[in-house]
């Protein structure tokens, strides 16, 4: 069994530090696997490119990542993590896979959502899967989730669960993972955060908490709540996603 924990938090904008020792204060000890919300050390709503700038980290020499890196050796476990990341002249929105080794791996977000169109670049790679050891896991950032093809084409590479860092400000998501679960037999790990952001006087983005965890035949089995910083946890048999088999005739990805 692998233990799954799906940290929620309310990030500050720009307090990088403060949101790393909330996430510290948080993190559990004995999960396998720990999925953290997107952008979850700068927050969400940048409103201007020096900004972006400013709290974008290039990944080879990150304060972010050295911390989580720290966190995974101390609890002996993989982390995933969405952090804005500088890469040369452009900044993406993007989510790290750490082990206790360090980084092994970036998925820069394809989709960008809304005013992040302003600010980020588009990840021009293929939707990431990772073999950790103990399972592959398939990686995803927020708005990715409105494109089936996102989750399909994690499914096909092998993914036994998506790990799903996200800002949610439409209420659809929680309940579209289900149907990601149970079109391509998945497990499903959706790190959200709560609170809101209304920094640009344009929009009041009102962010929808309820973090979950869903099973390969798409059961909600833990749900966080809407407004409250927290972590939930599932102990889960990961193995089950490999069974693509729903009768003598039909197999999914066939
Ligand atoms: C989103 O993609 N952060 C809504």
């Amino acid at each position: 069994m692998t233990k799954i924990a799906v940290i929620q938090t309310k990030p500050i904008f720009g307090e990088i530090e403060s949101n790393l020792q909330t996430i510290k204060e948080l993190f559990p000890t004995s999960a396998d696997l720990v999925v953290l919300p997107e952008l979850c050390t700068t927050g969400y709503q940048f409103t201007n490119l020096d900004e972006v700038e400013k709290y974008s980290e290039d990944f080879s020499d990150s304060h972010s990542v050295d911390f989580l890196t720290k966190l995974a050796r101390e609890n002996n476990c993989v982390i995933v993590a969405g952090l804005a990341e500088k890469s040369g002249q452009k900044i993406y929105n993007s989510a790290v896979v750490i082990s206790k080794k360090g980084l092994i791996a970036t998925y820069r977000k394809i989709n960008l959502f809304y005013r992040e169109n302003l600010f980020f670049s588009a990840g021009e790679n293929e939707p990431l899967v990772v073999d950790i050891g103990f399972c592959k896991i398939g990686v995803m950032i927020c708005f990715d989730w409105i494109f089936p093809e996102v989750a399909r084409s994690l499914a096909k590479q092998g993914a036994d669960i998506i790990c799903h860092s996200a800002n949610l400000v439409l209420p659809f998501c929680q309940d579209a993972m289900i149907t990601r679960s149970i079109e391509n037999r998945v497990f499903t790990a959706t790190a959200n955060r709560i609170g809101n952001e209304n920094r640009d006087g344009i929009d009041n983005l009102v962010f929808t908490g309820k973090s979950q965890i869903t099973s390969q035949k798409g059961e909600r089995l833990i749900s966080a709540s809407l407004d409250k910083e927290e972590v939930v946890f599932a102990e889960i048999n990961l193995k089950l996603a490999r069974d693509k088999k729903i009768n003598e005739f039909n197999k999914l990805l066939k």
